[in-house]
């Protein structure tokens, strides 16, 4: 049975826990879409590692893991993050890791043209990563990016990127930045593709080839459904398909090769960067900061806080055909004595079931809430179902049924062990 793991919210559900934990009966992970603006923190064998392009089944050291075309490769990122988790005693060689040939390239220009172009949108900005995102996905879709398949032919590589510096330098030198010059710009790259050379490959007949002969593959997501580009809160998304559907055109996989969907989300809502929050509520912020929860794991940013927002659950899981929910963060409302849901939206004085398209209505939502009592009782211990307290098992119970699919994970602490299956 082949999965795919998706965030339900704006990411940092904790995809990469539940990857980590369904990987162990996997052979292969996949991610299909973004880039180093993921931050997926898993905690295993007594040691933290945060992943922003490997997919997290590197940790297991026997599987596969592939970065399918679908994603923006930052190399120099990735080698990076290769030393890192080196450092960290993981092993990643070219057995363990396969990078498409398809996949696009994050260029130095495209970093310096998200950061220019936030700066331009002043206080309208989208509070991007900062990593290039949006300007790499733009040029494939504009088809003046390039692929690590350009990466071979050094000398037609300087001049693609000679051709491609005509526009950047332009808009650069329109907001009053250091334009680049070919050489600078191959020189920062090339000793990076140097390194991944032997990963990269045609990823796509090795996926199909463990599909076929019966392999278990995980797809693991990166950010949210609502940072999606078509289902997000538009335009404060990110530049892909970040729902179950961009899984095929991000790895070569068909669909009917997924059987599975796994939606990850919090218990309760977080978001990093601007854009809508109907359910943003400071003292909850306050609270989990206190903590020293809720940080980013790629920007270090705090991260905005909420209470659970079912109307978002609910279309997110629409949209992504979501088969499983894995309710993540369980134990951070442990010492709630009262917990909210919104389960509907007020626009207009009008009911809504479902979020708007319409980026102004956002601003006119006022949530509709219930109210259930809180657990009051640490539940970081607990190991199955049996073992949550009544007002927890009723809290899930509600929110299955408000979602329309049944919870089958829940996570009760950060650690692999810390999960629940019912
Ligand atoms: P991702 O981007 O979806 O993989 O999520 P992040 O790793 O960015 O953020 C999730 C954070 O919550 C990380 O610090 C995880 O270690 C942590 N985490 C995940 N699941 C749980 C859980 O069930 N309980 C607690 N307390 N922390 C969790
Ligand atoms: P994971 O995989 C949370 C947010 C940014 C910003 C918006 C656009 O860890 O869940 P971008 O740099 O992609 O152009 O920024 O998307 N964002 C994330 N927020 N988790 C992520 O990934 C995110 N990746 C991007 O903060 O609001
Ligand atoms: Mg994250």
């Amino acid at each position: 049975m082949n999965t795919v793991i998706c965030g339900l919210q704006w990411g940092d559900e904790g995809k990469g826990k539940i990857v980590d934990y369904l990987t162990e009966t996997a052979d292969i992970v996949v991610r299909g879409q973004g880039g180093n603006n993921a931050g997926h923190t898993v905690i295993a064998n007594g040691q933290k590692y945060v992943l922003h392009l490997i997919p997290s089944g590197i940790l297991w050291g026997n599987k596969t893991n592939i970065i399918g075309n679908g994603v923006v490769m930052d190399v120099v990122g990735l080698c990076e993050e290769i030393k890192e988790i080196e450092d960290q005693g993981v092993s990643v060689t070219p057995d363990n890791l396969l990078i498409s040939d398809r996949a696009h390239v994050v260029m130095p220009y495209h970093k310096e043209l998200d950061a220019a172009r936030e700066a331009a949108l002043g206080d309208k900005k989208i509070g991007t990563t900062k990593r290039g995102i949006g300007p790499t996905y733009a040029d494939k879709a504009n088809r003046c990016g390039l692929r690590l398949a350009d990466f071979f032919d050094e000398a037609k590589l300087l001049e693609k990127i000679e051709l491609r510096l005509v526009d950047a330098n332009e808009v650069l030198a329109k907001y009053d930045l250091p334009t680049f010059t070919a050489k600078d710009v191959f020189d920062e790259v090339i000793t990076a593709f140097k390194r991944l050379k032997p990963h990269v490959t045609n990823t796509i007949p090795t996926l199909h080839g463990a599909w076929k002969s019966g392999k278990t593959i995980l797809f693991e997501g990166a950010q949210g459904s609502y940072l999606d580009v078509d289902f997000g809160t538009y335009p404060f998304v990110t530049s892909s398909n970040t729902t179950s559907g961009g899984t095929s055109t991000g790895s070569g996989l068909a669909p009917h090769a997924i059987q599975r969907v796994v939606g990850v989300c919090k218990a309760y809502t977080t978001r990093v960067g601007a854009g809508p929050f109907p359910t943003e509520n400071d003292e909850i912020g306050e609270f989990f900061h206190a903590r020293g929860m809720e940080f980013g794991a790629t920007t270090g940013r705090p991260r905005r806080c909420g209470w659970l927002d079912m109307v978002l659950i609910r279309f997110a899981c629409m949209v992504n055909g979501v088969t499983d929910l894995a309710v993540t963060i369980l134990d951070g409302l442990d010492e709630r004595d009262v917990i909210k849901v919104c389960i509907a939206y007020d626009i207009d004085g009008e009911r809504h079931e479902f979020p708007p398209a319409d980026r102004d209505a956002w601003d006119r939502i006022t949530p509709i809430y219930e109210e259930h009592p809180g657990w009051l009782t640490d539940t970081t211990k607990a190991r199955s179902w049996d073992d949550l307290p009544e007002n927890a098992q009723k809290y899930l119970t509600r929110l299955a049924e408000l979602a329309g699919a049944p919870v089958t994970y829940i996570g009760n602490g950060p650690e692999r062990e810390q999960t629940i299956i019912r």
